[in-house]
């Protein structure tokens, strides 16, 4: 898409800064839009001196609703046309509608659904009356369904699915095209805005933003209506539309709640138990079941609930890795690795599984593989703190201090690049 000019908003970080430097090496000049000018400021120099493409920033709050009007008039006073227009700047927040604070909860809505919708409406007449161009709409998993204690965000992206697939019915032969992406939990600094507590473990599911955008990105440019990165994801948007709404509802509200209070473990359990009495297929159900299980502490039930899971999706990586990481826990380090390997054979782009199968290796005294392995999780994803700091370890027990001081060193950096969420 050579000298095409990109507008992205949210592009100071995660998904849309991933997605403006795709543009970017296309040879695309840029407009980042965000709140915060110094990293707009510092991305369009980067993107400037690596590829050689003109980037402006603009920086706006979305949240004000004088916001977009604001972009258009700037960027017509200077006669800029805008070819592809990315509409991802979002938040989230997690609590109920109750108590989240109303101000938030309008900001949200502003931002994540009116800004976008603003910004479509000014920017589309153009498109169609050159016949070209293109609008990428970031939604969310969370589109397909409702969301209990983050009930506006699920909501907001709900309306981008469904405004976008609208859309892209609506101009269908006016040689604009349309897309909406809908990513699942992507490790970008989305879960710190939001305030949602999760453990350690869910982290484990995240994919990075670059192979998120990546997916986007792809998908957008080859025209393709809705884009949903990962196995796991794709089933869930799937499984949804076939399992009864009242269940959804009280499965996302259990998962959505992520920490369950201790003391409150059974009732949990008893929920799920109810929601696998009333649909015995419900692998969510199963799956919500086993982490409250290996929450309390009883692993048996929770590798059984994990069984279970593999057993209705045999190619979900995911819970192979799910019930290896209780099989560590229980020191069944050999039937850890046998899980951790599948994972792998299935879904071999999985940083973090590789980092489980080192820690079983490293339980096992097999430190060598160990560092094989963290070595892998640190190549697919140089970001991961805990992958230095399992593989600073295992070089520690070897005495290899140096190696094990520089990696303590790059997971302190990576740490504080980007902060683990708040322990449970
Ligand atoms: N991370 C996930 O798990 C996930 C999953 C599915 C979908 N998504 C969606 O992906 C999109 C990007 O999120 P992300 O995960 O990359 O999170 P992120 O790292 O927090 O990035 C959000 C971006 O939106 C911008 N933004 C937020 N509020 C704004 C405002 N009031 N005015 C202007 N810009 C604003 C932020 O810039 P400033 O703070 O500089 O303004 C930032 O550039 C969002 O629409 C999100 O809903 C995320």
């Amino acid at each position: 898409m050579p000298s095409e000019t990109v507008l992205i908003t949210g592009a100071s970080s995660g998904i849309g800064l991933e997605l403006a430097k795709l543009f970017a090496a296309d040879k695309s000049n840029l407009i980042l839009v965000a709140r915060s000018q110094d990293k707009l400021d510092q991305l369009a120099t980067e993107l400037h001196g690596e590829h050689g493409v003109r980037v402006r920033v603009l920086t706006k709050d979305l949240a004000d609703p004088q916001s977009p009007q604001a972009v258009f008039d700037a960027l017509a006073a200077e006669s800029v046309t805008v070819d592809v227009l990315v509409n991802n700047a979002g938040f989230g927040a997690g609590g109920s509608v109750a108590d989240l604070p109303l101000g938030r909860q309008v900001d949200m809505i502003q931002v994540n659904v009116a800004a976008l919708t603003h910004l479509t409406r000014l920017f589309l007449p153009g498109m169609i009356q050159r016949r070209s161009g293109g609008i990428l709409n970031v939604a969310s998993v969370a589109a397909f369904q409702p969301g209990p204690y983050m009930a506006v965000y699920y909501a907001t992206k709900a309306y981008v699915l469904s405004f976008t697939e609208a859309l892209a019915e609506e101009v269908i032969g006016t040689g604009v095209r349309v897309t909406c992406f809908a990513p699942g939990l992507t490790a970008t600094g989305f879960a710190a805005v939001a305030d949602v507590q999760r453990q350690l473990l869910s982290r484990l599911w995240t994919a990075d933003a670059k192979t998120v955008a990546r997916a986007g990105y792809r998908g957008f440019g080859r025209g393709r209506l809705l884009v949903i990165p990962g196995l796991r994801n794709k089933l869930g948007a799937v499984t949804v539309r076939f399992t009864p709404r009242l269940l959804v509802r009280k499965v996302i509200k259990r998962l959505q709640t992520y920490t369950t209070p201790k003391g409150e473990f059974d009732k949990a359990i008893a929920a799920y138990t109810e929601a696998i009495r009333l649909d015995p297929k419900c692998a969510e159900a199963y799956w919500g079941r086993g982490w409250t299980y290996e929450k309390k502490g009883d692993y048996d039930q929770a590798i059984a609930d994990f069984s279970e899971v593999i057993r209705l999706s045999p190619r979900l990586s995911e819970a192979y890795c799910d019930r290896g990481i209780v099989y560590g826990k229980k020191g069944s380090f050999d039937e850890a690795i046998a899980d951790f390997t599948e994972a792998i054979r299935l879904a071999p782009q999985y940083t973090e599984t590789y980092g489980g199968q080192g820690s079983a290796y490293g339980q096992k005294g097999d430190l060598g593989t160990a560092i094989a392995d963290f070595t892998d999780a640190i190549r697919l994803n140089p970001k991961l703190a805990e992958a230095y700091y399992n593989r600073g370890l295992a070089y520690q027990k070897m005495g290899d201090t140096a190696k094990a001081e520089s990696d303590f060193a790059q997971a302190n950096t990576r740490l504080h690049e980007s902060p683990l969420p708040p322990r449970t």
